[in-house]
């Protein structure tokens, strides 16, 4: 999480440090800070809250084409303007922003900082204070630089400013992403490239453990040891349209109508000219070579991973085991003798994810990544890729991308299928073509989510979904974007599983949300509504055209039976939206989240 940006070039830097922060917001938006270095020397600001509170206190009168900015989701310490960075050394020489954790700095601080008076309470002054420590001996700024680097141990993005060095911006990375943006007469570091596309669209990619010398004029890239390492740059392939909202009120809104988009794109990139599904060839032999697939994801991800479970297992047999990333890392089931990771990620760099991927790898399992974000940690780290073409997701709360890695899971699915000689009367590609014909219809019923999100939970403090089958994975996502954007309490439970304890909860007018869209359950999910209705809870049921019943508050049109959760997803994301917004919530920045979590 946060979101780290660097300029040095001929314009003003403090507009373009500023606008590739706004681009950032979606990693962290507690705090908010740029440092700016003029031959004045360094001139800070920072704030307690987001970039447009930042705009407001920076001093336009200050010019500098040299700086670093930083967007924060708080890890060490508070948010608050002294925890928000950049930090500085004590002297003031020396000007760091950092996004990552580093595991090691109580023993730095022990060992190296004894007598340095520190000011927050952030693991990061750590590292600014040890730079300037190591340069009171060794005298060479990119020296003592690499050294600090060399001693930290955990995650980090760094860029550094010497207050001495009106041509350098000393850049470092470990596990947290980074790059550095190439122009004609000024270069660019930042988290991700949507914070340098406005200025340019070459890029380079930058390695664990590198370091690199951004300079005006051009970037050398040194391991830790000091050898240089050459690399060709890369051109990003988004546009800065598909980053802007248009004319959407909130991201969240125009990726939910995205979704049609993204799935006939998604067919179009896994179907060939002769209408077969078009797969790395690598992709289909490790599916077809393993005898137990690992679904490793979190949130909203992993979600889309219990759906994948269910086209894998039924349609290519091949069986499939669903994990939560940061329970899998410490405490690992027993595996199969011949096992592939599949790890589902939006971002393509959750920590947790990773974390698990490098655990495997080291056991010598191959992996496959589904991603959003092909240059992504999780994409490089993996033995194979296979990407969303979902577009960038910007909105916290995941909408597109998780029908997206559900279609291409279906693809993936039954391409595996057809590889060992299963017989499958499902073609994919029309049943897809169908899901993104029905999504265009739902997104266009918005007024009737609206309605329903008003009725059922404008005022409630509490809410449940129930569903049986597929319908209980949908619901489990249904609570996750409700409870996420407009902190209502919303859980997912299985229909059967009510009356267990959970029951318990329900009171006069409690909202119960029930899906049914599987015709093996339908009887049995409207017994359980039945159940909860008997105790005063306010249910609503979202059923699909030939399992409705007469007073169902939504009828989705019919869909393929496997694909209906692409569907039956959305009034779960319409509601929910409609909900946070009748409470006034901040839609696409909710309260303490983050877009991309990169620490364990
Ligand atoms: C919820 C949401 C999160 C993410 C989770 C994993 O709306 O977006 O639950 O799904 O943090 O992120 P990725 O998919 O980037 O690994």
């Amino acid at each position: 999480m946060c979101g780290i940006v660097g300029y040095i070039g001929q314009q003003d830097t403090k507009d373009i440090l500023l606008t590739g922060l706004e681009k950032l917001e979606y990693r962290g938006y507690d705090s908010a800070g740029i440092a700016t270095l003029n031959d004045k020397g360094v001139n800070v600001s920072k704030v307690k809250g987001r970039i447009a509170t930042l705009r407001e206190a920076v001093d336009e009168s200050i010019k500098s084409t040299q700086g670093i900015g930083h967007t924060r989701w708080a890890t060490h310490g508070v948010p608050s303007e002294l925890n928000a960075h950049p930090h500085q050394s004590t002297s003031g020489r020396f000007t760091i922003v950092h996004n990552g954790v580093i595991e090691n700095y109580v023993d730095v601080r022990d060992e190296y900082l004894e007598n340095v008076e520190l000011k927050s309470d952030t693991d990061t002054e750590i590292i600014v204070q040890l730079i300037e420590v190591l340069h009171n001996d060794m005298n060479d700024v990119a020296a003592a630089f690499r050294k600090a680097v060399e001693l930290l141990t955990g995650s980090y993005a760094i860029a550094l400013l010497d207050a001495e060095n009106e041509d350098t911006i000393y850049v470092a990375k470990n596990k947290s992403p980074l790059l550095v943006g190439l122009g004609d007469d000024f270069n660019m570091v930042a988290s991700d490239s949507m914070a340098a596309l406005h200025v340019t669209d070459q890029f380079l990619e930058l390695m664990d453990k590198e370091t690199v010398i951004v300079r005006r004029d051009g970037v050398e890239i040194q391991k830790l040891d000091g050898t240089k390492v050459s690399r060709e740059p890369f051109t990003a392939e988004i546009d800065s349209s598909d980053i802007e909202k248009g004319t959407y009120p909130h991201f969240m809104l125009k990726e939910i109508d995205e979704q049609p988009f993204v799935i006939r794109k998604i067919i179009q990139e896994y179907q060939d000219e002769n209408d077969n599904i078009k797969l790395d060839a690598d992709v289909r032999a490790a599916m077809k070579a393993c005898d137990r697939i690992y679904i490793i994801a979190a949130g909203t991800s992993y979600h889309a991973g219990l759906l994948g479970k269910q086209f894998i297992e039924k349609l290519a047999n091949i069986p499939v085991e669903v994990h939560v990333a940061s329970e899998f890392s410490y405490n690992m089931p027993l595996l199969s003798e011949n096992p592939l990771f599949v790890f589902i990620s939006q971002s393509g760099e959750t920590a947790d994810s990773r974390s698990v991927l490098v655990q495997t790898k080291e056991l010598g399992h191959p992996a496959l990544t589904v991603t959003n974000v092909p240059g992504s940690t999780l994409s490089r780290e993996a033995d194979y890729t296979l990407h969303l073409h979902a577009g960038p997701e910007i909105a916290v709360a995941s909408t597109k991308a998780y029908t997206a890695q559900m279609a291409v899971l279906a693809i993936l699915a039954v391409d595996t299928a057809r590889a060992k000689g299963i017989e499958l009367d499902f073609d994919p590609m029309q049943e897809l073509g169908i899901v993104a014909n029905t999504m265009e219809a739902l997104a266009d019923q918005k007024e009737k989510f609206e309605d329903l999100a008003r009725e059922y939970l404008q005022t409630t403090r509490n809410c449940f979904f129930i569903g049986r089958g597929t319908d209980y994975y949908v619901g489990l996502e249904g609570s996750l974007k409700l409870k996420e954007i407009s902190y209502i309490q919303a859980e997912g439970f299985a229909g059967g599983e009510l009356k267990h304890g959970t029951i318990a909860l329900i009171e006069e007018g409690t909202p119960v949300i029930a899906l049914a869209t599987q015709e093996n359950v339908n009887y049995s999910i409207r017994g359980n509504v039945q159940e909860v209705e008997a105790r005063g809870a306010n249910s609503m049921i979202i059923s699909m055209k030939g399992l409705d019943k007469e007073g169902d508050a939504f009828v989705i049109p019919q869909v393929h039976e496997l694909l209906t959760p692409l569907v039956s997803v959305l009034p779960m994301q319409l509601i929910s939206y409609y909900a946070a917004l009748h409470r006034d919530c901040d839609v696409d920045k909710p309260r303490n989240l983050a877009k991309s979590v990169t620490v364990e």
